[in-house]
């Protein structure tokens, strides 16, 4: 036995080893015989500041505490002085539940101040344990990645509980945190909470990312704002169940832990075996949310897998789900993809309905060949008239689930994921198949690569609709292996199909985060097309990806899920700030509606380059006025959008932080046909956007007075310095 006490970790003069960014830094203190402890994460020092001195020097013992002080780091354990929550819980038939780490090393990938990469190796000999815990702070982005690989040193199993992907630390000066919850065909809805010493967790057991609990959070310094103000963000990249936690500490700090949560017994890790968390992704920026979701676009960019590295141009869809739901017709389908060529449509995306027995939503799935009644040649025909039309021919899939009314459940009901002796409860009228046996993979690869080399398939929907219960495999808890089986059949998939995109979907946003990004290029945000809800949605996804992988569609009136009807020069206002397309049978648009539509899709072309894969700021003008810009700081796109009606007799005015003070900016009205409200005459001083030009200090400190507008009515302004 040894004691062990602040004097002695006092004593060891500690080393500080920092990461910077643009915008933002992290510093540890690092002692061979213990964790890193957090000393900072915030604002970019300069290259070699470093903390005047050591933790436990700057926290002298309080009364009634052990003479050991344990500080928080990087990868707190349980029972060895740190009373917070551990990063990792974990015993040997109730052994060992105790953890201390007793040796580290460390390993830059560059040289300070040049390094942005710093792995850790961590061990415990009593427990047997290692754990590798790697942080890198990528200087483009300021997006900071941690993950964390436990391995199993011992002779005997080891049960794990919980392992943080990363243990992040949050300064006294944090106020709120603001998480996105929400349902089907209503997601991403900000909420905000006070920190206080009560904390904040959010789990999710569904066995996907979840519509209600998305798996990121920001947290808001005092006066933090869209445009200023220090805010910290973090996410977790993983497509299954998850946790948070946000605990106060008795510095005023806060630490907060990001992980998979694991059912019981689901991971029990062998002698040698590892454990590998998924991604964490945290960043700090100086600049508000703005700030904030910059970098995390950034970031979500450099990991998307585009075929040939780079992305096309966002091609403008028609979705045929809203159209014709499961009424599909190989004629009538045809007729549609012309109608919707017409108008500019590049990509046809044959949604749900197209396959053996599916009449409706409690059949077929799992039986991935074209339904003989509907189809009575096949789809090629269909495939091949879509191309002739000018577009790219996409189809949509669910594979990971089979109903109990089709040819392979009856062939193999063992395939599905079931617990004995439970009932199988439906969700959808669909179970869901144990993807991680070899046979269900290999089988649903087969069908799969079956359809991609019979039919010119560019583009893939790739839907999830149910949570996973019950999903038991041999009796053990499958829902971490259902996850990685299913990374794993879209990575076999796309290096079999390079030039394939893939949408991720999921009853709408049922599985958006950045796990499912490293493998797809799309996420259908909501199934809600209604363009009022829509702006929400957008907006609360826009914090956490940029806008040109969000589908955004143009839906018919009234909409499907809410019963209300705005304008179509709203709807498609709305769509324009992501990945634009339509879901509606266009055939029956009035002669107006297609000349109208046809401007909006035509303007979408103009604009995509701008719109996409540039920077985008969200603003909140008052008086339900919204707005965001994309772009840069000499030419902007300004979209705004009025919600409610006013309740003040002159508009708001929106005040564009970004622009240059210094120069002279052309203010120009691009929308076609936006339905405004007559126009009232306003103040003298304001600026009347319509053609018109005004210097940046005036768009930055006064702003631009827009004409009053309807409520759901929309404004496409150009913001631009002339060339
Ligand atoms: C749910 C999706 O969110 C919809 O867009 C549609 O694809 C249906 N599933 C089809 O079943």
């Amino acid at each position: 036995m040894t004691d062990r006490t602040t004097d002695d970790l006092t004593r060891s003069s500690p080393q500080y080893l920092s990461l910077h960014g643009r915008h933002s830094s992290v510093v540890l203190e690092f002692a061979a015989n213990e964790a890193p402890l957090w000393r900072y994460w915030g604002p970019r020092l300069a290259d070699h500041t470093a903390p005047p001195s050591s933790s436990r020097r700057v926290r002298p013992a309080p009364p009634a505490s052990l003479e050991f002080d344990q500080p928080l780091s990087i990868a707190p354990t349980f029972g060895m002085g740190w009373f917070g929550r551990a990063a990792l819980l974990a015993h040997r038939s109730g052994e060992h539940f105790s953890q201390q780490w007793q040796s580290c090393t460390f390993e830059f990938d560059a040289a300070p101040p040049n390094a942005q990469c710093l792995t850790f190796t961590l061990g415990d000999a009593v427990a047997a344990l290692s754990l590798i815990v790697t942080l890198r702070l990528d200087a483009a982005s300021d997006v900071l990645t941690i993950q964390s690989s436990l391995r199993n040193d011992g002779k005997s199993i080891l049960d794990l509980q919980w392992l943080a992907a990363a243990t992040l630390a949050l300064p006294d000066h944090c106020r709120n945190v603001q998480y996105f919850t929400g349902e089907w065909a209503n997601e991403f809805q900000p909420e905000t909470q006070t920190l206080s010493r009560a904390g904040w967790h959010r789990e999710n057991l569904r066995g996907r990312t979840s519509h209600d609990c998305f798996p990121g959070a920001m947290i808001l310094c005092d006066g933090t704002s869209d445009h200023a103000g220090h805010v910290y963000g973090a996410h977790l990249g993983w497509s299954g169940n998850h946790a948070q936690y946000i605990e106060w500490q008795h510095d005023g700090g806060y630490q907060w832990q990001l992980g998979e949560w694991l059912a019981p017994g689901e991971v029990r890790l062998a002698p040698g075996e590892t454990l590998a968390s998924p991604i964490a992704f945290a960043a700090f920026s100086p600049n508000g949310l703005n700030g904030l979701a910059q970098c995390f676009h950034t970031g979500v960019r450099a990991i998307l897998p585009w075929p040939n590295q780079a992305m096309s141009p966002r091609r403008v869809h028609l979705n045929t789900w809203e159209a014709v739901y499961f009424a599909h017709d190989g004629a009538d389908l045809a007729a549609l993809a012309t109608s919707a060529a017409e108008l500019g449509v590049e990509r046809f995306v044959l949604d749900d309905g197209w396959f053996h027995g599916r009449e409706g939503d409690r059949a077929g799935l799992g039986d991935w060949w074209a339904d003989e009644r509907k189809y009575p040649d096949g789809m090629l025909p269909l495939a091949k008239h879509i191309e002739a039309c000018g577009m790219s021919f996409g189809l949509w899939v669910e594979p990971e689930m089979v109903n109990a009314d089709s040819d392979l459940y009856r062939a193999h009901p063992d395939w599905a994921l079931q617990l004995d002796g439970r009932p199988l409860l439906t969700g959808r009228h669909q179970l869901v198949l144990d993807i991680s046996r070899a046979d269900v993979a290999e089988y649903l690869f087969t069908r799969l690569q079956s359809l991609l080399t019979s039919l010119p398939i560019a583009y893939v929907k790739w839907d999830m609709n149910r949570d996973l219960a019950g999903a038991g495999s041999n009796g053990r808890a499958a829902y971490r292996r259902h996850v990685f089986a299913l990374y794993k059949l879209l990575a076999r998939l796309r290096a079999a199909h390079p030039a394939l995109e893939i949408e991720s979907c999921a009853s709408g946003g049922g599985r958006i985060d950045y796990g499912i990004l490293g493998h797809t290029h799309r996420v259908w945000a909501s199934d809600c097309n209604d363009a009022l809800a829509r702006v929400g949605i957008q907006r609360g996804a826009l914090r956490w990806l940029p806008p040109e992988i969000i589908g955004a569609h143009v839906g018919s009136v009234p909409s499907h899920t809410t019963g209300r009807s705005q304008s179509l020069a709203f709807r498609a206002a709305v769509a324009l700030s992501g990945h634009f397309g339509l879901e509606m049978d266009v055939r029956k648009l009035s002669l107006d509606e297609r000349a109208e539509l046809t401007q909006w899709i035509a303007l979408y072309k103009r604009l995509r380059h701008e719109l996409h894969q540039s920077t985008v700021w969200q603003g909140n003008a008052g008086d339900g006025v919204v707005w965001q810009a994309h772009g840069t700081t000499t030419s902007l796109i300004l979209l705004v959008y009025r919600l409610t009606p006013t309740a003040q007799r002159w508009v708001p005015r929106i005040r564009l932080p970004m622009l240059d003070v210094e120069r002279e900016y052309i203010v120009e009205r691009i929308d076609p046909n936006a339905h405004l409200g007559p126009s009232l005459p306003y103040a003298s001083n304001a600026l009347n956007p319509v053609n018109n030009t005004a210097r940046g200090d005036w768009l930055v400190n006064d702003g631009i007075a827009s004409p009053r507008m309807l409520a759901e009515t929309a404004l496409v302004l150009r913001i631009a310095i002339p060339q």
